[in-house]
């Protein structure tokens, strides 16, 4: 998808001379940052945490609180992660961009957390193919500040490494989990809109999806299954057709960790069976809400 947008940026970022460790690592370039995108990253902050009060998870809304995200400029890395590390031990590190999935999972279950240090333009605010720093900031730290959830994250790391390492082949199915909880999964909240709060990275950093997601007639939202969702394909073009749902915390650092572990021990099995659409209901499905289907693209699944 953006290959060519991450690849220009990287090469563009290679030229101005930031020093990349052979972790993909670089320290924070402060002095980079200019008016406009501390602009851009107070506009989006104050945006999303109004759309969001009601809608995502009190440990979102509670983190993103206690991380002294709400500075009115692009936060310092080494500020957040002093506030961080004393909660569940994560720090968070600067990236150029999009780094290598072994690089990825290793930091991972090392306990830091790969920021991209780039801010997008302000024609950018309501969609970037690519991760930004208000993405992966905003979007993904806050709950790490949750013990069960920092846990489940650290344990995904692990078990990614190891599965990778037997079988590149997984990386389809661990993209998949990845990509129906950490960046797109929807929790059960009694007495919120149709019973859920979100929590995925994608949604709290995208506006229009924190409405969608939570509130449209269009998507199914359905009862999270590990084996389910280790064979469901997903858009990465549009707002997703169908959200997973889980209870809690808890259910998904068994299935980020010890779960998937123990699927990805054979991953052809799961590889040469069946593969459901994006949108697809099955028959074994604990349906909460069955989508309309409104506005749905046919073909494009990945
Ligand atoms: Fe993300």
């Amino acid at each position: 998808m953006a290959a060519a947008a991450a690849t220009a940026k990287l090469q563009e970022q290679f030229d101005a001379g930031l020093q990349t460790r052979p972790d993909f690592t670089i320290d924070q370039p402060l002095a980079r940052y200019g008016a406009v995108d501390h602009a851009v990253w107070d506009q989006l902050y104050r945006r999303q945490s109004a759309l969001l009060a009601g809608r995502a998870s009190d440990a979102f809304l509670s983190g993103a609180q206690s991380l002294g995200l709400n500075v009115a400029h692009v936060p310092s890395f080494e500020a957040v992660s002093e506030r961080l590390m004393p909660a569940t031990g994560w720090r968070i590190v600067a990236v150029p961009g999009l780094v290598p999935d072994r690089i990825f999972f290793e930091h991972l279950a090392n306990r830091r957390f790969p920021v991209t240090w780039w801010m997008r333009r302000p024609d950018q605010l309501d969609y970037l193919q690519e991760p930004d720093c208000f993405h992966d900031l905003f979007g993904h730290v806050p709950l790490l500040t949750d013990p069960v959830f920092a846990d489940a994250i650290r344990a995904y790391g692990q078990a990614a490494l190891a599965a990778h390492a037997r079988d590149a082949r997984a990386l389809t199915l661990l993209a998949r989990l990845y990509w129906y909880t950490v960046e797109f999964g929807l929790m059960r909240e009694a007495g919120a809109p149709h019973g859920v709060k979100i929590y995925g990275a994608g949604i709290v950093s995208s506006k229009g999806e924190s409405l969608y997601s939570v509130e449209s007639e269009a998507p199914n939202r359905i009862a999270f299954d590990l084996d389910r969702v280790l064979r469901t394909r997903y858009r990465i073009d549009t707002f997703q057709k169908t959200y997973f749902v889980i209870e809690s915390f808890g259910q998904l650092f068994e299935a980020l960790g010890e779960g998937v572990a123990a699927r990805l021990a054979d991953p052809a099995a799961l590889l040469d069976g069946p593969a459901f659409g994006a949108g697809d209901v099955l028959a074994g499905d604990t349906v909460l809400t069955r989508g309309t289907g409104a506005g749905w693209l046919e073909d494009g699944d990945v």
